[in-house]
């Protein structure tokens, strides 16, 4: 695992950005994991600015999303969808049609899982996954408890992450209750991973995940045993951890 510290969040955007500019120039028709959330938006905005400038090209790459909420149509602006057009695909020459995210319309679980594991195969795997951290140590929406060994699945989403949603929402009842996401075995099975984190309120977490022993209750510490896994996390972020 190496760990990158950034002076701040503009640093740690444009190190997350570097990495991933990197991938797409190394191999211009990779597979790409991303994620959603407020980490990665300033890595997202750094992207689309070198695309303006003609610094990257998006036209071969391919991309598979961690997750969607479970009910809510691609219109909805909290959808993970909606977020990733607005962010990323509708301002680079990424092909609509290599995006791929979890059809959150879909209600039959498991055959929406089934689908969205086999897509992911039929590409060749994914080049490099970008993650998020969640305070309680989740990645996609895999919540603490979750088994290492699951692949793409229908979860409940846990008190704490409705709360930290629920900002994006009317109120609390708008949140969804499930969600699709990729399994801790899909994330591990990326050849690369990139997880970006930032903030004081994050400290506690990152000690925890990347410092901490191994264990089910922190989701996020099982990237400890992935063979090429980077931080790219800021100070306040990492101001709790021994480095
Ligand atoms: C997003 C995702 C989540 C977030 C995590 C951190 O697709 O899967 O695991 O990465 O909740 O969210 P932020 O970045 O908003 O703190």
């Amino acid at each position: 695992m190496k760990i990158y510290k950034a002076k701040d969040y503009n640093d740690m955007s444009r190190k997350a950005a570097n990495i991933i500019s990197a991938q797409v120039i190394m191999k211009p028709d990779c597979v790409l994991g991303l994620a959603t959330g407020s980490t990665p938006v300033g890595a997202y905005q750094q992207l689309v600015k070198w695309y303006e400038k003609g610094d990257i090209d998006f036209s071969e790459v391919k991309t598979v999303n961690l997750d969607e909420y479970k009910g809510l149509p691609i219109e909805n602006d909290q959808s993970y969808y909606y977020f990733m057009h607005e962010n990323l695909f509708d301002k680079v020459n990424v092909k609509p049609e290599n995006t791929n995210l979890p059809n959150g319309m879909e209600p039959d679980a498991e055959k929406e899982c089934a689908r969205y594991e086999a897509l992911i195969q039929s590409l060749g795997g994914v080049d490099l996954q970008l993650l998020g951290l969640g305070h309680n140590g989740h990645i996609g929406f895999n919540e603490p408890g979750a088994a290492f060994e699951k692949e793409t699945h229908c979860v409940d989403l846990q008190e704490r992450t409705i709360e930290a949603n629920k900002r994006f929402f009317a109120s609390a009842d708008d949140v969804p209750r499930q969600a699709y996401t990729m399994g801790i075995k899909t994330i591990m099975m990326a050849k690369k991973i990139l997880i970006v984190v930032s903030g004081e309120d994050k400290a506690d977490i990152v000690a925890k995940a990347f410092f901490g022993p191994v264990t089910p209750s922190v989701p996020a510490s099982i990237l400890q045993m992935h063979p090429d896994v980077t931080v790219v996390a800021d100070e306040a972020a990492l101001s709790k951890a021994p480095c």
